[in-house]
């Protein structure tokens, strides 16, 4: 059976972004294959953020998970925290991996760029070699991300490639799945910019109430002219609005495109508006319930079983090709 992996990281509410990039098509994704998804607590730690806020947002995410239509007795949802071989393989990768590439990662030279020299962790640079571990330990054929991921995946391929190459088979080679539409939802605030929980201005919040979400889609940016085209160059705002729409629609660009036909701004953007709070708002009740529950706890418990076991086995397997002995068992 095919597997799948995914994961976020608890630095901050999601956002519609999260949401349409990945969360959204969970539930679709469980019908095809054995899922593996965790909260990257781990990753987390790569920028300053206070406990309580860490653990808030790792029982969120779990909660979203579950919102998100994800059958906690099918799928296995886990912290990563909660199955050390992460961080175990990610020891071992790292000699797999190169300073050069590593320094030639988007997200490590965007978020390094805001923080002074002394004061960015090895761990923002290290990033990718811990998301290679989360994805291989598991011998998974997918990772569903949005498009900023897709880099990080890429090197993940590299860096199995490379140590099958020199040990003979040991990973499965993984391939990154990005949504036709919506692998990149934009700032409402500034469409040339990501929707990101890290930049929270222009962003969609998934805990947003009916009247925020209104006001914020009211007040996105547009564009010059009054035409509803995709046109990302000349009409950013407007073609982030229309991709909003398609997506949460299940309907393809051109198919929006033809529906906002000449119509307005103002009435385009109410219905991007309903159809977000039509999404949002079931979304949140799931949400409050699975949190009041405590249906987390469960959740989390046996889905951490699980993953160790699988984690357990990849991980022996690459100790016992690179010469670690193991006389324990
Ligand atoms: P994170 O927490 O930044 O984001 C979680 C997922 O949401 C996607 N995403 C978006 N998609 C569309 N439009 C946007 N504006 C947008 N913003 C975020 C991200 O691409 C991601 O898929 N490094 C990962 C977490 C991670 C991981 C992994 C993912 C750690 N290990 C292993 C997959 C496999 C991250 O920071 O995602």
């Amino acid at each position: 059976m095919k597997r799948i992996l995914t994961g976020v990281k608890p630095t901050g509410t999601l956002t519609l972004g999260n949401y349409i990039g990945v969360l959204k098509n969970l539930k679709h994704l469980e019908k095809e294959g054995e899922m593996f998804i965790f909260i990257a607590d781990l990753h987390a730690l790569t920028l300053p953020i206070e406990s309580e806020v860490l653990s808030k947002n790792s029982i969120d995410i779990t909660c979203f998970y579950l919102a998100a239509g994800l059958d906690p007795t099918k799928s296995h949802i886990f912290l990563q925290s909660d199955v050390h071989e992460h961080a175990e393989l990610a020891i071992i990768l790292q000699n797999y991996l190169y300073m050069g590439e590593l320094s030639r990662m988007t997200q490590f030279k965007d978020q390094s760029k805001k923080l002074k020299d002394n004061a960015i962790g090895l761990g923002i640079f290290t990033y990718p070699v811990l998301m290679a571990s989360d994805i291989l330990l598991y011998d998974v054929d997918t990772v569903p991300v949005g498009e900023d991921q897709v880099q990080h995946v890429e090197l993940c391929r590299d860096v199995a490639n490379r140590f099958n190459k020199r040990y003979g088979d040991t990973f499965i080679v993984p391939k990154a799945q990005v949504n036709e539409v919506g692998k990149r939802i934009m700032s409402l605030s500034d469409p040339t910019k990501k929707m990101s929980k890290s930049d929270p201005k222009g962003d969609i919040f998934l805990l947003d109430d009916e009247k925020t979400i209104r006001k914020k889609i009211m007040s996105a940016v547009t564009d010059l002219g009054s035409e509803i085209k995709y046109d990302v160059e000349n009409k950013p705002g407007v073609s982030n609005l229309l991709t909003i729409y398609a997506a949460l629609s299940d309907i393809s660009i051109e198919e929006a495109e033809e529906h906002f036909k000449g119509k307005g701004y103002g009435d385009f953007k109410k219905e991007v508006s309903d159809v977000v709070i039509s999404e949002l708002i079931p979304f949140q009740e799931r949400y409050k319930k699975a949190l009041e529950s405590k249906e987390y706890e469960t959740a989390l418990k046996e889905g951490a079983k699980e993953a160790r076991k699988v984690a357990s086995k990849t991980l022996e397997r690459v100790k016992n090709k690179i010469g670690l002995i193991n006389l324990n068992d």
